[in-house]
């Protein structure tokens, strides 16, 4: 099962918002339906929206090419799939590798050869998320040395990038690898990714998920019922802070009091090497419909005011490990950080 699938000059999104009472996919054949599917959460997951923006600057250089001002016009879409979500540095990431791509080019001489060096480095892009996807899962699962059950919140998984997923890449291969006997699913409100999105992941592959609210994850915690929390991650900063979907942080502190680790995965396209710490993160603040319904039925009375932060900001110093395609980062992570951002910038 692929969230994101290209093909004919067309993006396909496997509409997340549906499941998992339906499979629909949306075929994307212009840019400004990318751009929708990602404010709309059709498309969701850090690497999984970058991945689709990185399409969608494919779709966009196709509609321009031949109308003159190639380059003003492609800025404009790039910046037009910039402004669809503040927090994943991915979707950032992503778009301004396919620039850098471009401005290889002289737009008025190659267009054609500048749209097929597009096609072929969202290709990349999109290629290059499954494996590392592969390798920080490798990574991961060699953390768990007993079997145990561990506890998860959002979805990290395949349906969240390109294929395998982070952190349920990692629950994956542990899982097969006979480390993990089961998953404790947060919710996750209020959009439910770990009910509609995780356990429709986890139980289509027989691993046994057992599904809580979230604030149930203390009590399952006081309770011995899990011995690791494992989450993905929309922006780590140079510090290690980590911002991941709304609830990761009361996760983690519920984590440190029970003396749990509490670990992230995530690839490196996920660091943002140009912030100090969580405190430059923007958080993305949605509408408060997201809070006052809860499957298109009003729960709360009307005109109730409403904090609909999507993320939070996890300190490092309640971060056990981070997992990444290079190995697990461990404190004090600027230093590992640093590091990693050497080794990249060697590549
Ligand atoms: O609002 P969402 O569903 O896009 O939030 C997703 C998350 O918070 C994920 O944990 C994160 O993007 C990592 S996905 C590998």
């Amino acid at each position: 099962m692929r969230s994101i699938t290209w093909g004919d000059g067309c993006l396909t999104l496997l509409d997340q918002t549906k499941l998992p009472h339906s499979i629909v996919y949306i075929e994307c054949a212009d840019y400004r339906r990318v751009a929708e599917a990602i404010r709309r959460l059709e498309v969701r997951g850090a690497p999984a929206i970058g991945a689709a923006a990185a399409f969608g600057l494919v779709l966009g250089a196709k509609e321009i090419a031949g109308t003159g001002g190639f380059w003003e016009k492609l800025l404009a879409i790039a910046e037009e799939l910039r402004q669809t979500r503040p927090t994943a540095v991915n979707l950032f990431w992503a778009i301004d590798r396919m620039l850098s791509t471009a401005s290889r080019f002289r737009p008025e001489r190659d267009e054609v050869a500048l749209i097929h060096a597009l096609e072929q480095e969202a290709l990349a892009i999109a290629e290059e998320d499954a494996a590392v996807n592969g390798r920080i899962s490798a990574y991961g699962a060699e953390l768990f040395e007993k079997p145990m059950a561990v506890l998860t919140h959002c979805n990290a998984g395949a349906l969240a990038t390109v294929a395998f997923g982070t952190a349920l890449g990692v629950i994956r291969e542990a899982w097969r690898q006979q480390k993990i006997v089961r998953v404790y699913a947060d919710e996750t409100r209020p959009l439910l990714q770990g009910a509609r999105l995780t356990a429709w992941e986890l139980q289509r592959e027989g691993i046994p998920v057992t599904l809580i609210t979230d604030n149930m994850a203390g009590w399952v915690m006081k309770r011995k019922l899990v011995q690791a929390v494992i989450v993905g991650a929309d922006r780590i900063a140079l510090n290690g802070d980590v911002a991941n979907k709304i609830g990761t942080y009361s996760v983690a502190v519920l984590a440190k009091e029970h003396g749990i680790p509490f670990y992230v995965a995530a690839p490196v396209s996920t660091f943002d090497f140009t912030i100090a710490s969580g405190e430059d993160i923007t958080i993305e603040e949605r509408k408060p419909d997201e809070v006052t319904t809860l499957g298109g039925v009003r729960i709360a009375p009307q005109d109730v005011e409403v904090f609909n932060p999507a993320f939070d900001v996890t300190p490092h110093y309640l971060v056990s490990g981070v997992i990444t395609e290079h190995g697990v980062l461990r404190a004090p992570f600027d230093q590992a950080i640093k590091r990693l951002q050497v080794k990249k910038g060697g590549e």
